[in-house]
């Protein structure tokens, strides 16, 4: 008697899933795996592929004309992005001030070189290429060490670069 006990214990787990009860959590009003039309998947949420970018890389970027008026708009959204995306590593004031910045060696964007001696264009293609450290907002496999994020659009980056020319060092004055 005892020996069948022990028999119909060990038995016991394949006959759980016949039990009326096993299928409860199954059945609830969720959509199945096949079942009806699939939910459409929310924008941008899988770059297939990726987004346009028409020039090649940073040198080809280096003479493109900024197609995006500097508006309050475009630096409102620019100044938005700046935080997101790039403060952790240039300071919320730009001036490298992050405690990342001299950790990997991020540069101030507030000194004549990024605000005078680069081209938009080039700071727009730093953006989406990557640099030497940085990672790449729009086409991150340009280049072996940019690693990025596929993240930004081509507008975006423009806006990106109308806060950096139009907007930051003014914040980064308010700052002090
Ligand atoms: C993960 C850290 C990191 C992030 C995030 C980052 N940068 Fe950089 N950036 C760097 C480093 C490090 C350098 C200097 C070394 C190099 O060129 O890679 C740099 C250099 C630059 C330069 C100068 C390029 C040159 O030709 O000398 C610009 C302009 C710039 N960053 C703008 C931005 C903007 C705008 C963002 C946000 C979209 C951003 N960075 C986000 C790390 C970062």
């Amino acid at each position: 008697m005892r020996k069948l006990v022990i028999a119909a214990l060990l038995a016991a787990p394949s006959l759980v899933m016949a039990w009326p009860w096993s299928q409860d959590m199954m059945n609830q009003p969720s959509i199945k795996p096949q079942e009806g039309q699939p939910y459409p998947m929310l924008k941008r949420s899988i770059p297939v592929q990726g987004i346009p970018t028409t020039v090649a890389n940073r040198d080809e970027a280096k003479g493109l004309v900024n197609p995006t008026p500097a508006t309050a708009e475009s630096i409102d959204n620019g100044r938005t992005l700046f935080k997101i995306y790039c403060s952790a590593c240039h300071g919320l004031t730009g001036k490298a001030d992050s405690p990342v910045s001299p950790k990997i060696g991020a540069i101030s964007l507030v000194d004549s070189y990024v605000q005078e001696t680069l081209t938009p264009g080039w700071i727009w293609g730093t953006i989406t290429f990557g640099s030497y450290v940085m990672p790449a907002y729009g086409v991150p496999k340009a280049n072996a060490q940019s690693r990025g994020s596929n993240d930004l659009s081509v507008q975006e980056r423009w806006d990106v670069v109308n806060y950096v020319r139009n907007g930051l060092v003014n914040d980064a004055n308010q700052a002090m």
